[in-house]
């Protein structure tokens, strides 16, 4: 994970959103939970248009939580053939849009079929250096760090590491997303304001948006409002307001 600039450019360079609000859309329409994730999947091609056009190099997206499996199975089965479409139908355009198209998460709890489709996407496309689209899939933040602390452990044990060069680099460098830099602005949709163990450490300094609106309503204007928040944030990673001035002059 790069490390963090004291500026803070007017676009961030990555986005993380939790893409909350599909089960009330639909229950409003008093239809079934699986009709808002229908309409929150078009939402995702709107939401990577925006980020292509205004130049965001990292688009991370929570479409589905460790704790998502604990759902109703007919709400799980329908989600994992919408995951299945979405994949047939859009990896071809993503691909030709210079689109890199990555999973994180633990995809073993995917049937072969799924994570199938997912190799061939990320295959397919990895090559790609325009938008680097990951989509956390049976993600946990909690889950990232542990497998981070394996990784780790299993170094130790096998003599490629030693305990006291254990930091927070190393640890970094075994979490998922490692070659990006960490997100410069989170977006919840859906009025809860939480981060439900999505990017818990990559998050430490990210700049923090939450909409009422649900993930199905999303629009250009929306997006826009939180990169304009964005830009009139001073991020200041811990340092004073006096001390980033001079870094933040070097660099204009
Ligand atoms: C949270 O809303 C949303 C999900 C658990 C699923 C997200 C899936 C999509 C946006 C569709 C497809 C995504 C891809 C990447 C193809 P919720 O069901 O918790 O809504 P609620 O809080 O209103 O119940």
């Amino acid at each position: 994970m790069a490390s963090c600039a004291t500026s803070s450019p007017a676009i961030p360079r990555h986005l993380a959103i939790i893409m909350d609000g599909n089960g009330r859309w639909a229950e409003r329409r008093h239809r079934p939970r699986i009709v808002g994730h229908r309409a929150g999947a078009r939402a995702v091609n709107l939401c990577i248009d925006f980020c292509i056009l205004k130049g965001i190099q990292a688009l991370t997206l929570f479409a589905f939580s460790s704790e998502n499996w604990g759902r109703p199975e007919g709400e799980v089965g329908a989600l994992m053939k919408l995951f299945m479409n979405a994949l047939e139908r859009e990896v071809d355009e993503l691909d030709r849009r210079d689109v890199r198209i990555r999973f994180i998460g633990e995809r073993e709890r995917f049937s072969p079929a799924i994570v199938a489709r997912m190799q061939a996407a990320e295959l397919q496309t990895a090559a790609n250096d325009g938008l680097q689209l990951s989509i956390a899939a049976s993600y946990g933040g909690r889950w990232d760090i542990t497998q981070a602390a394996r990784a780790l452990a299993a170094d130790v044990a096998a003599g490629r590491l030693r305990v006291e060069d254990i930091d927070e680099d190393a640890l970094t460098r075994r979490l998922t997303l490692a070659d990006l830099p960490p997100p410069d602005l989170f977006i919840r949709t859906g009025g809860e304001m939480r981060i439900s163990n999505f990017l818990l450490w990559h998050l430490a300094y990210t700049e923090l948006w939450f909409t009422e609106a649900l993930w199905p309503e999303l629009d250009a204007a929306t997006l826009q409002g939180a990169l304009d928040h964005y830009a009139s944030r001073e991020r200041r990673f811990g340092l004073t307001g006096a001390q980033l001035a001079p870094l933040q002059e070097s660099t204009e």
